[in-house]
């Protein structure tokens, strides 16, 4: 029976094994996964396990913690604060920290959810109006709604799961209806609640700056102690909406994790608290902070979908998970599953200092190297030679492109490559025709000097008519020529919010705009970002298949950054470039070998002046893309597996391995040079032990159990900064 999600309604006076009367126990089952919740008889939703799959469905009816939740109402001292639940009220027996907050229109802020009813959708997943969500994919989910009430103040509020029988994910988000008569305010509504049971905890978060982003961070959780991982700035390189909690014995192979994402690109905060008896509490959702929200009477609040993950085998578990999940159920792009073209980009070639003829001789060296896409970066609009104006003005500067947008294009096509361009629709300069014209559409307070950064200031997106301005004049450009890729940046945060709760409806703006013009346009691959990664999240990803992913292209730096953003997201989101040496961010000298294996990792290209490179770095670079054109449906489909990490050595390894195990992808890289001695074997992970694998480049021939048990050693060439690939296919293959 293809059954993911089993809803129990067991009426125990009918069995003989009854703890308690017309209990009700949800179970709900993923791939490997259990998660069960149950009714009390005060119709309180407890939460009881989020763990490895439990096959006796009845289970949570025969244990001992009925007898003691029995005893409890029998003798009247029943208190929610020492219960696992799965959505805490506020100021009712229950003194931990609430999933959510509400007010009423009496100014009560006192609340008590009960059940009222479940609703099995099947094959369906639960669509959440003006937010990403997972989708139905080629794999089908279930969702289980349950309705809750609390009568006195009139509030109703649905949890919606979403399981899939393919994964071990469960998928939550939660409305809140006002059912009463006066106004309500919504003080704090997070989507998930994960009360976790009495264990030694430790929090992992994805901290980090511009050109440092996401920085795999672990931190034990003590008694009393919380912990939070938020953002509170619009998009930000500062925290990623991603948290792990691990027990503290857990790695990157072993041990039990729980994975938390919020599919959200707002200010979102991921908590955690460790109560006086060792037990867990982690919330995730909108950040409350700033956050306010005024329900009319008969109105719906929706909350982003955090999407949970459970491991009993570490992290790579895990994120690869996370990575099949956000490419068949989240990604909405044609691309999401189509080979991406190498690319030349010429931001770090030219910044802003180009003109048509340079743009030319840039990609007719690509197109003998073997780039299949040529992207214009910033620059090419109003009167923009720097960063100082013109956002706002997307008409072409005819000085720099005589021939326009289409003129270009169509000489970059018969060069032989697609035409690809960069856009920032969401900021205004004040130095521009739009803000002249419409200086009340960027975000400000009435009385004050808004704040700019970068010299800019940001639209404010919570206007319909900005919106549509937007959508018209985007998609204006994107018609008016044979435009088939775009880079979607994003380049400050947000200050002068007018309001709490300000940031969500922006964020929903931001959602109907990219929906709009990424639907307008289905055969255009879009690349997001924000100043390099700082919105590195799933919300994009559902329109965007890939994200630009530092601004900082130093191979080195790059290993950090890119081997933790590979614990949520997959290697096909991952854009990296080759860029010159030294490096344009930190003045690192590298060879060009190191820096193509490590940017071979994801969405690959060039980011420099390729006029400038010797006849040798160019036979380089055409060797470096015939590989690439070779490994990329496997780095676009395969499994990830991170081998060596780079915040525990001075090495790094990561490797891809195809779904059939048939093709292996292989990159290490030593940061500081020692002796050959010293080289590690590195073993590989999630290969076929009974096939046999020839390595391309010296034709050696290896057993899967041997190369998984032994490993092989790495002939890093001497230096600092030294990289090896390796390509291994099964025998015969
Ligand atoms: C920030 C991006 O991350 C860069 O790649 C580049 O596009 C600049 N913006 C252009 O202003």
């Amino acid at each position: 029976m293809k059954l993911s999600l089993v809803l129990m309604i067991i009426i125990l006076y009918e069995k003989e094994d009854m703890i308690i009367k017309n209990g009700k126990t949800i179970h709900l089952q993923g791939k490997n996964i259990s998660y069960i919740m149950f009714e009390n008889e005060n119709r309180d939703l407890l939460h009881f396990h989020f763990g490895a799959k439990i096959a006796d469905l009845d289970y949570s009816l025969k244990k001992q913690e009925w007898e003691i939740i029995k005893k409890n109402f029998a003798t009247n001292t029943f208190s929610l604060d020492s219960y696992p639940q799965e959505y805490p009220a506020y100021g009712w027996s229950d003194l931990r920290s609430p999933a959510y907050q509400v007010v009423n229109g009496a100014g009560n802020a006192v609340s008590h959810l009960t059940v009222k009813e479940y609703i099995i959708h099947q094959g369906k997943a639960a669509h959440i109006p003006g937010l990403p969500s997972l989708l139905e994919g080629e794999k089908l989910p279930d969702t289980l709604e349950v309705v809750m009430v609390d009568n006195l103040i009139g509030l109703e509020v649905s949890l919606f799961y979403t399981v899939f029988d393919e994964y071990d994910i469960i998928a939550r988000n939660v409305s809140l209806k006002n059912n009463s008569q006066s106004d309500m305010e919504i003080c704090s509504a997070y989507s998930t609640n994960l009360d976790l049971p009495q264990g030694e905890y430790d929090m992992i978060h994805f901290a980090g700056s511009w050109t440092r982003e996401r920085q795999f961070i672990r931190t034990p959780i003590y008694e009393g102690m919380s912990a939070e991982a938020e953002n509170a700035r619009g998009a930000s390189h500062r925290m990623n909406p991603f948290v792990m909690i691990a027990e503290h014995s857990a790695n990157e192979n072993f041990g039990k994790v729980w994975g938390l994402s919020l599919i959200y690109s707002g200010n979102h905060s991921s908590n955690v608290k460790l109560d006086e008896l060792g037990k867990l509490r982690v919330r995730q959702g909108i950040n409350p902070f700033q956050f306010k929200w005024k329900l009319d009477p008969g109105e719906t609040f929706f909350t982003p979908q955090s999407v949970m993950c459970y491991s009993d085998c570490g992290f790579g578990k895990m994120s690869r998970e996370y990575h099949d999940v956000y490419r068949q159920n989240l990604m909405r792009s044609k691309w999401a599953d189509k080979e991406r073209p190498i690319l030349i980009n010429n931001w770090e070639a030219t910044y802003f200092n180009f003109d048509e003829e340079k743009l030319l001789s840039l990609a007719q060296k690509a197109k003998e190297t073997g780039v299949e896409l040529f992207v214009l970066d910033d620059g090419w609009f109003g009167k923009r030679d720097n960063d100082r104006c013109s956002l706002g003005d997307w008409f072409v500067n005819l000085e720099k492109l005589p021939d326009g947008l289409k003129g270009l294009a169509e000489k970059i096509n018969d060069i032989g490559l697609k035409f690809g361009l960069w856009i920032e629709p969401e900021m205004i300069s004040p130095d521009s025709e739009l803000c002249r014209k419409h200086p009340e559409w960027a975000i400000q307070v009435e009385g004050r000097v808004p704040v700019q950064v970068r010299n800019q200031l940001v639209l404010d997106l919570s206007r319909d008519d900005v919106c549509d301005y937007i959508i018209k004049t985007i998609t204006g450009v994107l018609a008016s020529a044979n435009i088939e890729y775009v880079k979607w940046d994003m380049n400050r945060d947000m200050t002068d919010m007018p309001c709490f709760g300000y940031n969500h409806k922006y964020t929903l703006g931001f959602y109907k705009i990219m929906s709009a013009i990424t639907s307008a346009f289905p055969d255009v691959l879009f690349e997001g970002c924000s100043g390099g990664g700082g919105r590195f999240d799933p919300g994009v990803l559902a329109y965007m298949p890939q994200i630009w992913t530092s601004d900082n292209s130093d191979a080195i730096c790059r290993l950090k950054i890119q081997y933790s953003t590979s614990m949520c997201y997959p290697v096909s989101a991952i854009s990296c470039h080759v860029s010159a040496s030294p490096n344009h961010q930190c003045g690192r000298y590298t060879t060009l070998k190191t820096r193509g294996d490590i940017a071979a990792m994801g969405g690959y290209g060039y980011e420099l002046d390729i006029t400038e490179i010797s006849d040798e770095e160019t036979e380089e670079i055409k060797g470096q893309i015939k590989r690439m054109k070779k490994l990329r449906p496997l780095l676009l489909r395969g499994d990830m597996y991170r081998l060596v990490s780079p915040y525990d050595s001075d090495y790094c390894t990561w490797s891809v391995v195809s779904k059939d195990k048939k093709e292996v992808f292989l990159m290490s890289a030593r940061v500081s040079a020692h002796t050959k001695m010293w080289d590690p074997k590195v073993k590989l992970v999630g290969l076929n032990r009974n096939m046999q694998y020839r390595d391309l480049e010296t034709g050696e021939v290896y057993g899967g159990d041997m190369l998984m048990e032994i490993g092989i050693k790495m002939k890093y060439p001497q230096g600092d900064f030294a990289t090896v690939i390796r390509i291994l296919e099964e025998v015969g293959i």
